[in-house]
């Protein structure tokens, strides 16, 4: 079965291609732009962007949307995870939470699935919780992974491989969703000729 992605965060597309081979899924990028709408939701942005994909392509395709949430800066970036790491980046968020002794955060990942014979877009979820690390860890992953530490660990995500981090990770969580439901209903949505 193929799935198409927009992404061109490589990060993720790594991430996402590892796992779509554990579960014998061809994961192809796409080369168009993700169109994204502003608002304070990544499902709402991940819904609209798959919407506007499907609609340019109309093969089986895949939007993922993600942000981190940080518990004393009252969820702070959330949906602007994506702005605030080009801008302030790892170090505003650090300047940010000097001093600060509940580092709980969590981040929060939406797959959106836009394909023929699917009712509208199907939304898969996944969360993963942790903490804020005092300082950057690690040279592994992409964005906001050296400074969190899953829950159960004392390695930030940048610290671990790719198959460490897909254990736990929201994305992962989020994507064994996805993969769970396509063998469900593949049947019915004759995904096996998804090309
Ligand atoms: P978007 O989903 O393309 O809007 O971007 C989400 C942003 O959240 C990324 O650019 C990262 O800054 C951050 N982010 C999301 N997931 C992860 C992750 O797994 N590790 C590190 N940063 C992440």
């Amino acid at each position: 079965m193929r799935l198409y992605i927009v992404s061109r965060n490589q990060g993720k597309i790594r991430e996402l291609s590892y796992l779509s081979r554990e579960h014998g899924i061809d994961l192809v990028p796409l080369d168009i732009p993700k169109v994204e709408v502003q608002s304070e939701s990544i499902q709402e942005v991940a819904l609209y962007s798959a919407t506007v994909a499907y609609l340019t392509v109309r093969k089986p395709v895949i939007v993922e949307d993600s942000g981190l949430y940080i518990k004393k800066l009252k969820m702070f970036p959330g949906a602007l995870s994506s702005y605030v790491y080009k801008t302030i980046g790892i170090h505003g968020i650090l300047k940010l939470m000097e001093g600060v002794r509940d580092r709980d955060a969590v981040f929060k990942s939406v797959i959106a699935l836009a394909a023929p014979r699917v009712r509208g877009v199907k939304l898969f979820q996944g969360v993963v919780y942790g903490t804020i690390s005092e300082e950057p860890r690690g040279t592994g992953g992409f964005g906001f992974d050296p400074i969190f530490i899953p829950s159960g660990y004392t390695k930030t995500f940048a610290e671990m491989s790719i198959e460490e981090k897909n254990k736990v990770s929201h994305r992962a969580k989020a994507f064994r969703g996805l993969a769970k439901w396509l063998i469900k209903n593949c049947g019915k949505l004759l995904c096996h000729d998804w090309k």
